[in-house]
């Protein structure tokens, strides 16, 4: 299958320079927001809520039902771009933000007029911070053809633009933690209720959206909330990028309509590395559960929905692919490392389980455990689930749930006492392949 679909985001395949601001205008640029100008402010979140456009950042929240939230009135409000990028395998965002900038930028205007929002904070994370500077330098572009700034487009409307950098912490990609890292506090999530719809940044009205989502909004205004349906199915209308790695002959982004099929992704990818065979797959980083390659996976059709069907999300749409070489237990032990260093530490649940799924999980994968361990990381994570203050805490049991689910046996491997001359002495070696979860776990 080739990849001839249209593409509404990944434009920078198509038009060189799209990242430019003169490249952009001459291509349709701010056009969208030349139309939400012309409307009335609800006008245009009513627009975007007949498109149906559901949120890129993971959960899929529905973007239009979002922005309605917000509460109308001539207090200051804001709009913030999630642009904090750091699930693992998710690299979706760092494309439009380094090769089609204006398109993330005038998304955020939109929103902003149609919240009436005062100010756009654009969170990049702190690695991007060379990539912070060139949207500055484009913010500034669009400022002096009168896109940022007073009266926006001959409007009396005014709303300013600023980036804002992480310092390399993933919690801050949770919307909370982020709105307190704007305000010069810990990068930690708050409890909500009140949500930041109602008290967000500054205790003010606010909509946080992702990178991807907002940039879908200007083709919307000028397409129409019709066109935006005729694409992908009708539950998770329009494209999605998704991000391809591990064991993929060609990784990348690729801008496909929501609704093929992971096999279909699989083929546009070029296939499984070497030819080999796939055994597992990641559909949206660490934090969805783990899915064995089997027929019925393999042709589930890529959606919010149907991917939670076959019990997993489809989340950012970060697909980390396995082959039959990889050990699943060093993959969950890798995955629950990541989780234990980046838990806040806020809260108990989260703090105290991912540090034990660590440590016990290190202790299966170096042989020094017993059956009763594999047990035991079961109850830690059921412990753990539903019960922390933010999804990282659900996040951080995905990985063991789902790896004890389909490949329990590849745990008891490790812990039975081999027993001389039958076939269970042969324990699996261990970190057979590390290539698709990356190899730098301290073994
Ligand atoms: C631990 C954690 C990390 C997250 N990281 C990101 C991120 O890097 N980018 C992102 O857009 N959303 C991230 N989210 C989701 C955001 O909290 C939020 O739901 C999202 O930005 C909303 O945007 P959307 O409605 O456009 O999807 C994260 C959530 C959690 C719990
Ligand atoms: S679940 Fe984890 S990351 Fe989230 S607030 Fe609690 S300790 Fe922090």
């Amino acid at each position: 299958m080739a990849n001839d679909y249209p593409r509404i985001l990944l434009r920078d395949l198509d038009i060189p320079d799209i990242g430019k601001y003169e490249v952009y205008a001459k291509n349709g640029g701010y056009e969208g927001l030349r139309k939400a100008l012309s409307m009335a402010p609800d006008e245009v979140t009513n627009l975007v809520k007949d498109s149906n456009l559901r949120g890129r950042g993971g959960a899929g929240f529905p973007t239009g039902l979002k922005w309605s939230f917000i509460a109308k009135g001539q207090m200051d409000k804001y709009v913030v771009v999630n642009a904090d990028e750091s699930e693992p395998g998710t690299f979706k965002d760092r494309q439009l933000l380094e090769k089609n900038i204006h398109q993330v930028i005038e998304g955020a205007l939109i929103c902003a007029y149609a919240i009436q929002a005062k100010a756009v904070y654009i969170y990049i994370r702190g690695e991007f911070w060379d990539l912070g500077y060139n949207i500055e330098a484009e913010i500034e572009e669009a400022r002096k053809a009168n896109w940022v700034g007073s009266n926006i487009g001959g409007s009396n409307w005014h709303c300013d633009v600023f980036v804002h950098w992480g310092a390399g912490a993933y919690i801050c990609g949770e919307e909370s933690a982020m709105l307190n890292s704007i305000e010069g506090k810990l990068g930690q999530p708050r409890v909500k209720p009140p949500f930041p719809a109602l008290k967000g940044l500054y205790d003010s009205p606010t909509v946080i959206n992702n990178v991807e989502t907002l940039a879908n909004v200007p083709p919307i205004l000028v397409n129409g909330a019709a066109w935006f349906k005729s694409i992908g199915t009708e539950k998770s209308p329009g494209t999605k990028i998704f991000c391809m790695s591990g064991h993929v002959e060609k990784p990348g982004n690729y801008e496909l309509p929501l609704g093929i099929t992971f096999r279909e992704l699989l083929e546009v990818a070029g296939g499984v590395r070497g030819g080999k065979q796939l055994k597992a797959i990641l559909p949206s980083g660490a934090s969805g559960p783990l899915l064995p390659a089997t027929e019925q996976v393999l042709n589930t059709k890529l959606t919010y929905e149907d991917v939670a069907a076959v019990g997993s999300v489809l989340g950012s749409a970060s697909v980390i692919l396995m082959d039959d070489s990889t050990d699943m237990v060093y993959a969950a032990y890798k995955m629950i490392k990541f989780f234990r260093h980046e838990s806040c530490g806020k809260c108990t649940p989260c703090r105290e389980g991912t540090y034990w799924l660590e440590q016990r999980l290190s202790a299966i994968y170096h042989k020094k455990a017993t059956p009763n361990d594999v047990k035991l990381i079961e109850d830690v994570a059921r412990q753990m689930l539903g019960k922390s203050l933010c999804a990282l805490g659900d996040f951080a049991t995905s990985p063991v749930m789902s790896a004890l689910k389909y490949w329990r046996d590849e745990f008891l491997a490790y812990v039975e006492q081999p027993k001389a001359g039958t076939k269970s002495a042969a324990a699996p070696k261990p970190a057979a392949n590390k290539a698709a979860v990356g190899a730098h776990v301290a073994d």
